[in-house]
Protein backbone atom coordinates (compact mmCIF):
# COMPACT_ATOMS: atom_id res chain seq x y z
CA UNK A 1 0.00 0.00 0.00
CA UNK A 2 3.04 2.45 -0.72
CA UNK A 3 5.38 3.37 -2.95
CA UNK A 4 7.62 5.16 -0.87
CA UNK A 5 7.96 5.82 3.16
CA UNK A 6 6.82 9.90 3.85
CA UNK A 7 9.60 10.95 5.16
CA UNK A 8 11.96 9.96 2.43
CA UNK A 9 10.63 11.79 -0.24
CA UNK A 10 13.01 14.93 -1.76
CA UNK A 11 13.43 17.38 -4.26
CA UNK A 12 14.48 14.13 -6.34
CA UNK A 13 10.94 12.93 -6.67
CA UNK A 14 9.62 16.17 -7.85
CA UNK A 15 7.34 15.08 -10.85
CA UNK A 16 7.00 11.62 -9.55
CA UNK A 17 3.68 10.08 -9.13
CA UNK A 18 4.01 8.28 -5.27
CA UNK A 19 1.27 6.08 -3.18
CA UNK A 20 1.44 6.66 0.74
CA UNK A 21 0.08 4.79 3.57
CA UNK A 22 0.26 6.93 7.45
CA UNK A 23 -1.44 8.66 9.97
CA UNK A 24 -2.91 12.15 9.78
CA UNK A 25 -0.42 14.28 12.19
CA UNK A 26 -2.09 17.88 11.65
CA UNK A 27 -5.12 19.23 8.66
CA UNK A 28 -5.46 22.71 8.03
CA UNK A 29 -7.78 24.11 5.81
CA UNK A 30 -6.72 27.56 3.72
CA UNK A 31 -9.00 28.98 1.67
CA UNK A 32 -10.58 25.71 -0.42
CA UNK A 33 -7.63 23.97 -0.01
CA UNK A 34 -6.77 21.25 2.74
CA UNK A 35 -3.45 20.20 3.98
CA UNK A 36 -2.97 17.22 5.69
CA UNK A 37 0.49 16.23 7.59
CA UNK A 38 1.43 13.11 6.24
CA UNK A 39 2.80 10.75 8.79
CA UNK A 40 4.69 7.45 9.11
CA UNK A 41 7.61 5.95 10.91
CA UNK A 42 10.01 7.65 8.47
CA UNK A 43 8.74 11.07 9.26
CA UNK A 44 6.14 13.52 7.64
CA UNK A 45 5.45 15.08 4.02
CA UNK A 46 2.26 17.79 3.81
CA UNK A 47 -0.28 16.06 1.55
CA UNK A 48 -2.02 19.22 -0.51
CA UNK A 49 -6.02 18.24 -1.60
CA UNK A 50 -7.58 20.51 -3.60
CA UNK A 51 -11.23 20.94 -4.83
CA UNK A 52 -9.89 19.95 -8.71
CA UNK A 53 -10.19 16.61 -7.08
CA UNK A 54 -13.45 16.64 -5.32
CA UNK A 55 -13.45 12.76 -4.20
CA UNK A 56 -10.11 13.32 -2.83
CA UNK A 57 -11.08 16.78 -1.51
CA UNK A 58 -14.64 14.99 0.66
CA UNK A 59 -12.23 12.63 1.94
CA UNK A 60 -9.77 14.54 3.29
CA UNK A 61 -12.66 16.88 4.75
CA UNK A 62 -13.87 13.98 6.91
CA UNK A 63 -9.93 13.49 8.29
CA UNK A 64 -9.02 14.07 11.26
CA UNK A 65 -5.79 13.91 13.23
CA UNK A 66 -4.53 9.76 13.63
CA UNK A 67 -6.74 8.91 10.63
CA UNK A 68 -5.13 6.34 9.11
CA UNK A 69 -5.06 7.19 5.39
CA UNK A 70 -3.77 5.75 2.30
CA UNK A 71 -3.02 8.29 -0.75
CA UNK A 72 -2.14 8.64 -4.65
CA UNK A 73 -0.64 11.92 -5.73
CA UNK A 74 2.46 13.99 -7.15
CA UNK A 75 5.40 15.38 -5.57
CA UNK A 76 5.83 18.82 -6.21
CA UNK A 77 8.15 21.39 -5.10
CA UNK A 78 6.57 24.05 -3.12
CA UNK A 79 5.83 27.40 -3.69
CA UNK A 80 8.70 29.75 -3.14
CA UNK A 81 8.03 31.41 0.57
CA UNK A 82 6.74 28.13 1.74
CA UNK A 83 8.77 25.65 2.07
CA UNK A 84 9.59 24.35 5.16
CA UNK A 85 13.29 24.43 6.96
CA UNK A 86 12.25 22.72 10.10
CA UNK A 87 11.04 19.66 7.95
CA UNK A 88 13.44 17.03 5.70
CA UNK A 89 10.94 16.79 3.51
CA UNK A 90 10.22 20.78 3.73
CA UNK A 91 10.74 21.46 0.13
CA UNK A 92 8.39 19.65 -1.45
CA UNK A 93 4.59 18.40 -1.27
CA UNK A 94 2.36 15.82 -2.23
CA UNK A 95 -0.55 17.05 -4.63
CA UNK A 96 -3.01 13.95 -3.96
CA UNK A 97 -5.16 12.64 -6.85
CA UNK A 98 -6.98 9.74 -4.48
CA UNK A 99 -7.39 9.79 -1.01
CA UNK A 100 -9.14 6.92 1.15
CA UNK A 101 -9.79 6.70 4.34
CA UNK A 102 -8.61 3.16 5.75
CA UNK A 103 -9.38 3.58 9.42
CA UNK A 104 -11.33 6.32 11.74
CA UNK A 105 -9.33 7.47 14.94
CA UNK A 106 -11.45 8.99 18.16
CA UNK A 107 -9.42 12.13 19.25
CA UNK A 108 -6.65 11.32 20.78
CA UNK A 109 -6.58 11.58 24.85
CA UNK A 110 -3.44 13.81 24.19
CA UNK A 111 -2.15 15.66 21.22
CA UNK A 112 0.81 13.53 19.85
CA UNK A 113 2.06 16.30 17.27
CA UNK A 114 3.67 20.03 18.33
CA UNK A 115 1.16 20.19 21.02
CA UNK A 116 2.36 17.46 23.18
CA UNK A 117 3.56 18.69 26.09
CA UNK A 118 3.42 18.58 29.88
CA UNK A 119 1.27 15.40 29.57
CA UNK A 120 1.07 13.18 32.85
CA UNK A 121 3.05 10.11 32.22
CA UNK A 122 0.59 8.03 33.35
CA UNK A 123 -2.19 8.72 30.63
CA UNK A 124 0.81 8.21 28.44
CA UNK A 125 1.97 4.97 29.41
CA UNK A 126 -2.20 3.80 29.63
CA UNK A 127 -2.61 4.86 26.10
CA UNK A 128 1.56 3.75 25.16
CA UNK A 129 0.58 2.75 21.68
CA UNK A 130 -0.48 6.77 21.05
CA UNK A 131 2.61 7.97 23.16
CA UNK A 132 4.81 5.54 20.75
CA UNK A 133 3.67 6.99 17.70
CA UNK A 134 5.38 10.59 18.77
CA UNK A 135 8.46 10.82 16.86
CA UNK A 136 11.12 10.90 19.84
CA UNK A 137 9.64 7.91 21.14
CA UNK A 138 10.18 6.30 18.05
CA UNK A 139 13.79 8.09 17.75
CA UNK A 140 14.90 5.86 21.05
CA UNK A 141 13.80 2.38 20.00
CA UNK A 142 14.83 2.86 16.54
CA UNK A 143 18.03 3.50 18.12
CA UNK A 144 17.14 0.70 20.83
CA UNK A 145 17.32 -1.45 17.64
CA UNK A 146 20.44 -0.54 15.85
CA UNK A 147 22.41 -0.87 19.55
CA UNK A 148 21.42 -4.72 19.79
CA UNK A 149 21.67 -5.24 16.42
CA UNK A 150 25.64 -4.17 16.62
CA UNK A 151 25.68 -5.87 19.78
CA UNK A 152 25.07 -9.29 17.96
CA UNK A 153 27.26 -8.84 14.90
CA UNK A 154 29.97 -7.61 17.67
CA UNK A 155 29.49 -10.91 19.71
CA UNK A 156 28.79 -13.26 16.83
CA UNK A 157 32.31 -11.76 15.56
CA UNK A 158 34.37 -12.50 18.47
CA UNK A 159 32.80 -16.16 18.32
CA UNK A 160 30.13 -16.08 20.68
CA UNK A 161 26.80 -18.21 20.86
CA UNK A 162 23.49 -16.66 21.29
CA UNK A 163 22.06 -19.68 23.63
CA UNK A 164 18.01 -19.57 25.54
CA UNK A 165 18.35 -20.36 28.99
CA UNK A 166 14.42 -20.82 31.00
CA UNK A 167 12.32 -18.41 32.25
CA UNK A 168 10.32 -20.92 33.94
CA UNK A 169 13.35 -21.67 36.34
CA UNK A 170 14.28 -21.64 40.27
CA UNK A 171 15.72 -18.81 42.24
CA UNK A 172 18.83 -17.06 41.11
CA UNK A 173 19.93 -14.97 44.28
CA UNK A 174 20.36 -11.72 42.79
CA UNK A 175 19.62 -9.99 45.87
CA UNK A 176 16.26 -8.77 44.91
CA UNK A 177 12.43 -10.85 45.69
CA UNK A 178 11.65 -13.61 43.28
CA UNK A 179 8.57 -13.06 40.86
CA UNK A 180 6.94 -16.90 41.75
CA UNK A 181 4.76 -18.43 39.51
CA UNK A 182 2.63 -21.42 41.20
CA UNK A 183 2.94 -25.40 39.42
CA UNK A 184 -0.54 -26.32 38.16
CA UNK A 185 0.86 -30.06 37.86
CA UNK A 186 2.69 -29.70 41.53
CA UNK A 187 0.06 -28.00 43.61
CA UNK A 188 2.65 -26.22 46.56
CA UNK A 189 5.23 -25.73 44.38
CA UNK A 190 6.50 -22.75 42.24
CA UNK A 191 8.88 -21.40 39.63
CA UNK A 192 11.12 -18.42 40.43
CA UNK A 193 11.19 -16.25 37.34
CA UNK A 194 15.24 -15.43 36.46
CA UNK A 195 16.94 -12.55 38.17
CA UNK A 196 19.51 -13.52 35.61
CA UNK A 197 20.64 -16.50 33.70
CA UNK A 198 23.88 -16.55 36.37
CA UNK A 199 23.22 -20.48 37.22
CA UNK A 200 22.51 -21.62 33.53
CA UNK A 201 25.03 -18.86 31.89
CA UNK A 202 27.90 -21.24 34.22
CA UNK A 203 26.53 -24.88 33.41
CA UNK A 204 27.10 -24.06 29.59
CA UNK A 205 30.31 -23.19 30.45
CA UNK A 206 30.71 -26.33 32.38
CA UNK A 207 28.94 -27.92 29.15
CA UNK A 208 31.78 -26.29 26.86
CA UNK A 209 30.18 -23.31 25.05
CA UNK A 210 33.05 -21.23 25.49
CA UNK A 211 31.33 -18.49 24.50
CA UNK A 212 27.87 -17.46 25.08
CA UNK A 213 25.41 -14.50 25.15
CA UNK A 214 22.09 -13.96 25.15
CA UNK A 215 19.82 -10.61 24.87
CA UNK A 216 17.16 -11.59 27.66
CA UNK A 217 14.55 -10.20 30.09
CA UNK A 218 15.34 -10.68 33.71
CA UNK A 219 12.70 -10.19 36.46
CA UNK A 220 13.63 -8.55 40.33
CA UNK A 221 10.95 -7.82 42.72
CA UNK A 222 12.48 -4.60 44.10
CA UNK A 223 11.73 -1.13 45.05
CA UNK A 224 11.66 1.01 41.73
CA UNK A 225 13.92 3.59 41.38
CA UNK A 226 14.52 5.91 37.74
CA UNK A 227 17.18 3.41 36.32
CA UNK A 228 15.17 0.31 37.42
CA UNK A 229 12.53 -2.28 36.49
CA UNK A 230 11.25 -4.94 37.84
CA UNK A 231 11.59 -6.99 34.25
CA UNK A 232 14.24 -5.42 32.49
CA UNK A 233 17.11 -6.79 29.74
CA UNK A 234 19.95 -7.86 29.73
CA UNK A 235 23.01 -8.73 27.55
CA UNK A 236 24.13 -11.17 29.47
CA UNK A 237 27.75 -13.12 28.60
CA UNK A 238 29.83 -15.66 30.16
CA UNK A 239 33.41 -17.17 28.32
CA UNK A 240 35.83 -19.94 29.40
CA UNK A 241 39.89 -20.07 30.00
CA UNK A 242 40.05 -15.95 30.17
CA UNK A 243 40.81 -14.18 32.77
CA UNK A 244 39.19 -10.62 34.19
CA UNK A 245 41.67 -8.29 31.84
CA UNK A 246 40.48 -10.44 28.76
CA UNK A 247 37.04 -10.20 29.76
CA UNK A 248 36.40 -6.59 30.47
CA UNK A 249 38.35 -6.30 27.44
CA UNK A 250 35.67 -7.81 25.30
CA UNK A 251 33.03 -6.22 27.07
CA UNK A 252 34.87 -2.38 26.53
CA UNK A 253 35.31 -3.31 23.35
CA UNK A 254 31.73 -4.02 22.53
CA UNK A 255 31.01 -0.18 24.31
CA UNK A 256 33.52 1.55 22.82
CA UNK A 257 32.62 0.16 19.24
CA UNK A 258 29.21 1.03 20.39
CA UNK A 259 29.90 4.81 21.00
CA UNK A 260 32.31 5.09 17.55
CA UNK A 261 29.68 3.67 15.22
CA UNK A 262 26.01 4.62 16.67
CA UNK A 263 26.97 8.43 18.35
CA UNK A 264 31.04 9.06 16.83
CA UNK A 265 32.35 9.20 20.23
CA UNK A 266 35.77 7.52 20.44
CA UNK A 267 36.73 6.82 24.33
CA UNK A 268 40.19 6.02 25.07
CA UNK A 269 40.52 2.78 27.12
CA UNK A 270 38.64 3.45 30.16
CA UNK A 271 40.61 3.52 33.48
CA UNK A 272 40.28 1.16 36.29
CA UNK A 273 39.57 2.36 39.89
CA UNK A 274 39.56 -0.18 42.80
CA UNK A 275 36.71 -0.49 44.91
CA UNK A 276 38.40 0.98 48.00
CA UNK A 277 39.92 3.97 46.00
CA UNK A 278 36.29 4.87 44.58
CA UNK A 279 34.72 4.44 48.09
CA UNK A 280 37.40 6.84 49.74
CA UNK A 281 37.54 9.53 46.69
CA UNK A 282 33.93 9.51 45.59
CA UNK A 283 32.29 7.85 48.30
CA UNK A 284 30.47 5.12 45.52
CA UNK A 285 31.08 2.23 43.92
CA UNK A 286 29.96 3.79 40.62
CA UNK A 287 31.87 7.09 40.88
CA UNK A 288 30.49 10.42 38.31
CA UNK A 289 33.51 11.15 37.14
CA UNK A 290 32.50 13.82 35.18
CA UNK A 291 32.29 15.65 38.46
CA UNK A 292 35.43 17.10 39.60
CA UNK A 293 35.39 17.00 43.17
CA UNK A 294 36.55 14.36 45.46
CA UNK A 295 36.24 13.57 49.21
CA UNK A 296 38.96 13.62 51.77
CA UNK A 297 39.84 11.67 55.26
CA UNK A 298 40.55 13.68 58.12
CA UNK A 299 39.73 11.01 60.49
CA UNK A 300 43.12 11.24 62.13
CA UNK A 301 43.51 15.35 62.21
CA UNK A 302 39.90 15.42 64.42
CA UNK A 303 40.65 12.38 66.67
CA UNK A 304 41.50 14.31 69.46
CA UNK A 305 39.27 17.55 69.00
CA UNK A 306 36.78 18.30 71.36
CA UNK A 307 33.99 18.83 68.68
CA UNK A 308 32.47 15.50 69.68
CA UNK A 309 30.28 15.51 66.60
CA UNK A 310 33.88 14.59 64.72
CA UNK A 311 35.88 13.12 67.31
CA UNK A 312 33.21 10.55 67.91
CA UNK A 313 33.39 8.46 63.83
CA UNK A 314 37.05 9.88 64.05
CA UNK A 315 37.52 7.02 67.28
CA UNK A 316 34.30 4.42 66.28
CA UNK A 317 36.54 2.07 63.91
CA UNK A 318 32.85 2.36 62.02
CA UNK A 319 33.14 6.18 61.15
CA UNK A 320 34.13 8.20 58.76
CA UNK A 321 35.01 11.84 58.88
CA UNK A 322 35.31 13.59 55.18
CA UNK A 323 36.02 17.00 54.25
CA UNK A 324 34.71 17.94 50.53
CA UNK A 325 36.00 21.02 49.37
CA UNK A 326 34.23 23.38 46.35
CA UNK A 327 36.25 25.68 44.53
CA UNK A 328 34.58 28.83 44.86
CA UNK A 329 31.84 27.64 46.94
CA UNK A 330 31.99 30.43 49.52
CA UNK A 331 30.63 33.40 47.26
CA UNK A 332 28.53 30.95 45.12
CA UNK A 333 26.87 29.14 47.66
CA UNK A 334 24.53 31.41 50.11
CA UNK A 335 22.93 30.76 53.70
CA UNK A 336 19.78 29.38 52.43
CA UNK A 337 21.74 27.50 49.68
CA UNK A 338 23.57 25.14 52.83
CA UNK A 339 20.43 25.07 54.56
CA UNK A 340 18.96 23.23 51.74
CA UNK A 341 21.88 21.16 51.35
CA UNK A 342 21.80 20.40 54.81
CA UNK A 343 18.16 19.35 54.47
CA UNK A 344 19.59 17.24 51.25
CA UNK A 345 21.72 15.17 53.44
CA UNK A 346 18.99 14.49 56.28
CA UNK A 347 17.39 12.01 53.94
CA UNK A 348 20.51 10.12 54.02
CA UNK A 349 20.85 9.89 57.50
CA UNK A 350 23.24 12.74 58.03
CA UNK A 351 22.64 14.85 61.72
CA UNK A 352 24.14 17.97 60.09
CA UNK A 353 26.26 19.74 57.47
CA UNK A 354 28.95 21.27 59.40
CA UNK A 355 30.77 24.03 56.59
CA UNK A 356 33.72 26.47 56.16
CA UNK A 357 33.68 29.31 54.07
CA UNK A 358 37.55 30.04 53.28
CA UNK A 359 37.33 33.96 53.34
CA UNK A 360 40.86 35.09 53.37
CA UNK A 361 43.48 32.33 54.53
CA UNK A 362 45.97 34.99 55.06
CA UNK A 363 44.13 36.34 57.80
CA UNK A 364 43.93 33.05 60.03
CA UNK A 365 41.02 32.27 62.24
CA UNK A 366 39.32 35.70 61.53
CA UNK A 367 39.53 35.08 57.97
CA UNK A 368 37.21 31.87 58.36
CA UNK A 369 33.74 31.70 58.50
CA UNK A 370 31.91 28.33 60.45
CA UNK A 371 30.09 27.16 62.91
CA UNK A 372 32.43 24.67 63.59
CA UNK A 373 35.71 26.39 63.91
CA UNK A 374 35.59 27.71 67.53
CA UNK A 375 35.51 23.96 68.15
CA UNK A 376 38.67 22.36 66.26
CA UNK A 377 41.05 25.84 66.30
CA UNK A 378 44.02 23.95 67.16
CA UNK A 379 43.51 21.35 64.02
CA UNK A 380 41.96 24.11 61.76
CA UNK A 381 44.14 25.03 59.21
CA UNK A 382 45.78 21.00 58.99
CA UNK A 383 42.55 20.61 57.79
CA UNK A 384 42.35 23.27 55.14
CA UNK A 385 46.23 22.37 53.96
CA UNK A 386 45.11 18.81 53.45
CA UNK A 387 41.92 19.38 51.18
CA UNK A 388 44.46 22.30 49.66
CA UNK A 389 41.92 25.34 50.39
CA UNK A 390 42.36 28.52 49.05
CA UNK A 391 40.65 31.40 49.42
CA UNK A 392 36.78 31.71 48.15
CA UNK A 393 36.60 27.76 48.63
CA UNK A 394 33.76 26.17 50.89
CA UNK A 395 34.41 23.26 52.79
CA UNK A 396 31.52 20.93 53.93
CA UNK A 397 32.37 18.19 56.39
CA UNK A 398 30.43 14.72 57.39
CA UNK A 399 30.75 12.81 60.44
CA UNK A 400 29.25 9.48 60.96
CA UNK A 401 29.52 5.97 60.52
CA UNK A 402 31.02 5.35 57.30
CA UNK A 403 27.66 4.59 55.36
CA UNK A 404 25.78 7.39 56.12
CA UNK A 405 28.50 9.54 55.52
CA UNK A 406 29.29 8.02 51.81
CA UNK A 407 25.82 7.72 51.25
CA UNK A 408 24.97 11.32 52.40
CA UNK A 409 28.85 13.28 51.06
CA UNK A 410 29.05 10.89 47.96
CA UNK A 411 24.76 12.19 46.82
CA UNK A 412 26.00 15.65 47.75
CA UNK A 413 29.02 15.56 45.70
CA UNK A 414 26.45 14.88 42.52
CA UNK A 415 24.02 17.33 43.78
CA UNK A 416 26.81 19.80 43.80
CA UNK A 417 28.08 18.80 40.74
CA UNK A 418 24.87 19.80 39.05
CA UNK A 419 23.93 22.57 40.83
CA UNK A 420 26.97 24.22 40.31
CA UNK A 421 27.13 23.13 36.40
CA UNK A 422 30.70 21.72 37.27
CA UNK A 423 30.39 18.47 34.84
CA UNK A 424 33.92 18.39 33.20
CA UNK A 425 33.14 15.95 30.26
CA UNK A 426 30.05 14.90 28.43
CA UNK A 427 31.24 11.05 28.83
CA UNK A 428 33.02 9.27 32.30
CA UNK A 429 33.08 5.60 31.65
CA UNK A 430 35.21 3.45 33.76
CA UNK A 431 35.95 -0.20 35.63
CA UNK A 432 35.49 -0.39 39.14
CA UNK A 433 37.28 -3.96 40.31
CA UNK A 434 38.60 -5.55 43.54
CA UNK A 435 35.06 -5.61 44.93
CA UNK A 436 35.08 -6.74 48.60
CA UNK A 437 33.99 -10.59 48.52
CA UNK A 438 31.51 -10.15 51.02
CA UNK A 439 29.57 -7.29 52.80
CA UNK A 440 27.57 -7.09 56.34
CA UNK A 441 24.62 -6.79 57.09
CA UNK A 442 22.85 -4.79 59.37
CA UNK A 443 22.42 -8.13 61.59
CA UNK A 444 25.81 -8.94 61.46
CA UNK A 445 25.70 -11.55 59.05
CA UNK A 446 27.43 -12.09 55.62
CA UNK A 447 26.32 -11.76 52.18
CA UNK A 448 27.74 -11.37 48.74
CA UNK A 449 28.38 -8.12 47.41
CA UNK A 450 27.96 -9.86 43.79
CA UNK A 451 26.60 -13.13 44.18
CA UNK A 452 27.67 -16.41 45.71
CA UNK A 453 29.26 -17.67 42.46
CA UNK A 454 31.91 -15.20 42.87
CA UNK A 455 35.49 -16.21 42.32
CA UNK A 456 37.72 -14.92 45.32
CA UNK A 457 41.42 -13.56 45.06
CA UNK A 458 43.86 -15.81 46.99
CA UNK A 459 43.34 -19.03 48.71
CA UNK A 460 39.66 -20.65 51.10
CA UNK A 461 41.50 -20.49 54.24
CA UNK A 462 42.29 -16.79 54.08
CA UNK A 463 39.08 -15.58 52.47
CA UNK A 464 37.75 -18.00 55.73
CA UNK A 465 39.88 -16.44 58.36
CA UNK A 466 38.42 -12.90 57.37
CA UNK A 467 35.73 -12.66 55.39
CA UNK A 468 35.34 -8.76 55.63
CA UNK A 469 38.97 -8.37 54.28
CA UNK A 470 38.33 -10.78 51.38
CA UNK A 471 38.23 -9.22 48.14
CA UNK A 472 36.57 -10.78 44.77
CA UNK A 473 37.87 -11.06 41.22
CA UNK A 474 34.72 -8.63 40.03
CA UNK A 475 34.50 -5.48 37.77
CA UNK A 476 31.64 -3.03 36.95
CA UNK A 477 31.81 -0.76 34.13
CA UNK A 478 30.21 2.69 35.11
CA UNK A 479 29.05 5.30 32.57
CA UNK A 480 28.41 8.78 34.46
CA UNK A 481 27.82 7.77 38.00
CA UNK A 482 25.33 4.74 36.37
CA UNK A 483 26.27 1.11 36.67
CA UNK A 484 25.63 0.02 32.96
CA UNK A 485 27.46 -3.41 34.29
CA UNK A 486 29.32 -6.38 36.04
CA UNK A 487 30.37 -9.58 36.30
CA UNK A 488 33.30 -11.63 38.18
CA UNK A 489 35.40 -14.68 37.59
CA UNK A 490 33.64 -17.53 39.20
CA UNK A 491 33.93 -20.80 41.40
CA UNK A 492 35.04 -23.21 39.47
CA UNK A 493 35.71 -25.34 42.20
CA UNK A 494 33.61 -27.09 44.26
CA UNK A 495 35.31 -26.89 47.58
CA UNK A 496 35.68 -23.43 47.15
CA UNK A 497 32.02 -22.93 46.45
CA UNK A 498 31.35 -25.03 49.44
CA UNK A 499 33.17 -23.13 51.55
CA UNK A 500 31.99 -19.63 50.06
CA UNK A 501 28.07 -20.81 50.99
CA UNK A 502 29.24 -21.90 54.37
CA UNK A 503 30.93 -18.18 54.80
CA UNK A 504 27.43 -16.80 53.78
CA UNK A 505 25.50 -19.11 56.21
CA UNK A 506 23.95 -21.26 53.68
CA UNK A 507 24.59 -25.12 55.38
CA UNK A 508 25.32 -28.05 53.42
CA UNK A 509 21.70 -29.15 53.47
CA UNK A 510 20.58 -26.07 52.13
CA UNK A 511 23.18 -25.86 49.49
CA UNK A 512 22.21 -28.84 48.09
CA UNK A 513 18.92 -28.51 48.37
CA UNK A 514 19.18 -25.01 46.45
CA UNK A 515 21.91 -25.61 44.30
CA UNK A 516 22.31 -29.11 44.07
CA UNK A 517 22.87 -29.00 40.34
CA UNK A 518 25.65 -26.50 40.24
CA UNK A 519 27.43 -28.12 42.76
CA UNK A 520 27.18 -31.60 41.16
CA UNK A 521 28.32 -29.98 37.45
CA UNK A 522 31.19 -28.51 38.86
CA UNK A 523 32.53 -31.74 39.82
CA UNK A 524 32.15 -33.23 36.40
CA UNK A 525 34.71 -30.84 34.92
CA UNK A 526 34.30 -27.71 34.95
CA UNK A 527 36.56 -24.98 32.98
CA UNK A 528 37.74 -21.86 34.48
CA UNK A 529 35.17 -19.33 33.51
CA UNK A 530 33.69 -15.96 34.17
CA UNK A 531 31.37 -13.02 32.22
CA UNK A 532 29.12 -10.35 33.18
CA UNK A 533 26.13 -8.51 32.43
CA UNK A 534 25.00 -5.32 30.82
CA UNK A 535 21.77 -3.63 31.52
CA UNK A 536 20.33 -2.99 28.46
CA UNK A 537 17.89 -0.35 29.15
CA UNK A 538 20.20 1.32 31.34
CA UNK A 539 22.96 1.93 28.51
CA UNK A 540 19.97 2.57 26.07
CA UNK A 541 19.04 5.40 28.68
CA UNK A 542 22.56 6.77 28.82
CA UNK A 543 23.02 6.96 25.15
CA UNK A 544 19.48 8.31 24.05
CA UNK A 545 19.67 10.83 27.14
CA UNK A 546 16.57 9.79 28.21
CA UNK A 547 15.62 10.86 31.87
CA UNK A 548 14.07 7.70 32.97
CA UNK A 549 14.51 4.09 31.94
CA UNK A 550 10.26 3.49 31.28
CA UNK A 551 11.51 6.39 28.15
CA UNK A 552 13.39 2.99 26.72
CA UNK A 553 11.17 0.67 27.25
CA UNK A 554 8.24 0.03 24.72
CA UNK A 555 5.66 -1.20 27.24
CA UNK A 556 7.10 -0.54 31.05
CA UNK A 557 5.93 -1.03 34.44
CA UNK A 558 5.39 1.66 36.96
CA UNK A 559 6.87 2.65 40.18
CA UNK A 560 4.57 0.57 41.93
CA UNK A 561 5.49 -2.43 39.19
CA UNK A 562 2.09 -1.97 37.47
CA UNK A 563 1.22 -1.88 33.43
CA UNK A 564 -1.02 1.03 33.43
CA UNK A 565 -2.31 -0.09 29.71
CA UNK A 566 -2.74 -4.20 30.66
CA UNK A 567 -3.66 -3.01 34.08
CA UNK A 568 -1.69 -5.93 35.17
CA UNK A 569 -1.09 -7.65 37.47
CA UNK A 570 -5.25 -8.63 38.19
CA UNK A 571 -6.99 -10.74 40.33
CA UNK A 572 -7.87 -14.36 38.64
CA UNK A 573 -10.78 -16.12 39.28
CA UNK A 574 -11.55 -18.62 42.29
CA UNK A 575 -11.86 -21.88 39.96
CA UNK A 576 -8.07 -21.09 38.32
CA UNK A 577 -6.67 -20.54 41.95
CA UNK A 578 -8.19 -23.63 43.10
CA UNK A 579 -6.01 -25.74 40.16
CA UNK A 580 -2.85 -24.07 41.10
CA UNK A 581 -3.82 -25.39 44.68
CA UNK A 582 -3.99 -21.47 45.91
CA UNK A 583 -6.48 -20.28 48.27
CA UNK A 584 -6.57 -17.16 49.65
CA UNK A 585 -6.42 -15.48 53.21
CA UNK A 586 -9.25 -13.06 53.60
CA UNK A 587 -7.97 -10.17 54.01
CA UNK A 588 -6.42 -9.99 50.87
CA UNK A 589 -9.36 -10.88 48.82
CA UNK A 590 -11.31 -8.23 50.19
CA UNK A 591 -8.14 -5.55 49.86
P1 LIG B 1 23.89 -7.53 38.19
O1 LIG B 1 22.90 -7.88 39.23
O2 LIG B 1 24.96 -6.54 38.53
O3 LIG B 1 24.69 -8.82 37.70
O4 LIG B 1 23.12 -7.02 36.90
C1 LIG B 1 23.81 -6.64 35.72
C2 LIG B 1 23.31 -5.30 35.20
O5 LIG B 1 21.91 -5.32 35.01
C3 LIG B 1 21.37 -4.02 35.23
N1 LIG B 1 20.26 -4.10 36.19
C4 LIG B 1 19.07 -3.50 36.04
N2 LIG B 1 18.58 -2.71 35.09
C5 LIG B 1 17.32 -2.26 35.22
N3 LIG B 1 16.50 -2.58 36.24
C6 LIG B 1 16.93 -3.38 37.24
N4 LIG B 1 16.10 -3.69 38.23
C7 LIG B 1 18.28 -3.87 37.18
N5 LIG B 1 19.04 -4.66 37.97
C8 LIG B 1 20.22 -4.79 37.36
C9 LIG B 1 22.49 -3.15 35.74
C10 LIG B 1 23.53 -4.16 36.18
O6 LIG B 1 24.84 -3.66 36.04
N6 LIG B 1 24.44 -12.35 36.82
C11 LIG B 1 25.13 -11.12 37.13
C12 LIG B 1 26.11 -10.73 36.04
C13 LIG B 1 27.34 -11.60 36.02
O7 LIG B 1 27.94 -11.83 37.08
O8 LIG B 1 27.73 -12.02 34.93
C14 LIG B 1 24.13 -9.99 37.31
O9 LIG B 1 22.93 -10.12 37.05
O10 LIG B 1 22.98 -2.36 34.68
P1 LIG C 1 26.07 21.68 66.47
O1 LIG C 1 27.24 21.53 67.36
O2 LIG C 1 25.05 20.59 66.56
O3 LIG C 1 25.48 23.07 66.47
O4 LIG C 1 26.67 21.53 65.02
C1 LIG C 1 27.63 22.39 64.49
C2 LIG C 1 27.73 22.21 63.02
O5 LIG C 1 28.07 20.84 62.73
C3 LIG C 1 26.45 22.50 62.24
O6 LIG C 1 26.83 23.19 61.07
C4 LIG C 1 25.90 21.14 61.90
O7 LIG C 1 25.21 21.18 60.67
C5 LIG C 1 27.19 20.32 61.79
N1 LIG C 1 27.00 18.88 62.07
C6 LIG C 1 26.29 18.31 63.06
N2 LIG C 1 26.37 16.95 62.96
C7 LIG C 1 27.15 16.70 61.91
C8 LIG C 1 27.63 15.51 61.28
N3 LIG C 1 27.31 14.30 61.73
N4 LIG C 1 28.42 15.62 60.18
C9 LIG C 1 28.75 16.85 59.71
N5 LIG C 1 28.34 17.99 60.26
C10 LIG C 1 27.56 17.93 61.34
Amino acid sequence: MRSHYCGELSIEHIGATVELSGWVHRRRDHGGVIFLDLRDRSGLVQIVIDPDTPEAFAQADRCRSEFVVHLQGRVRERYAGTENPSMSTGRIEVLAQSLQIISRAETPPFPLNDDFANVGEEVRLRYRYLDLRRPEMLQRFRFRSQVTSRIRSYLDRHGFMDVETPILTRATPEGARDYLVPSRTQPGSFFALPQSPQLFKQLLMVAGFDRYYQITKCFRDEDLRADRQPEFTQIDIETSFLDDQQIMDIAEGMVRELFADLMKIDFPPFPRMSYDEAMRRFASDKPDLRIPLELVDIADLVRGVEFKVFSGPAQDPRGRVVALRVPGGAERLSRGQIDEYTKFVGVYGAKGLAYIKVNDLAAGLSGLQSPIVKHMESVVFAVLERVGASNGDLIFFGADKAKVVNDAIGALRIRLGHDLGLLSAEWAPLWVVDFPMFEETTEGEWTSCHHPFTLPRGTVEAMMADPGAAKSVAYDMVLNGTEIGGGSLRIYDMDMQKAVFQALGIDAEQAREKFGFLLDALSYGAPPHGGLAFGLDRLIMLMTGASSIRDVIAFPKTKTAECLMTQAPAPVDNKQLRELGIRLREKDKTE
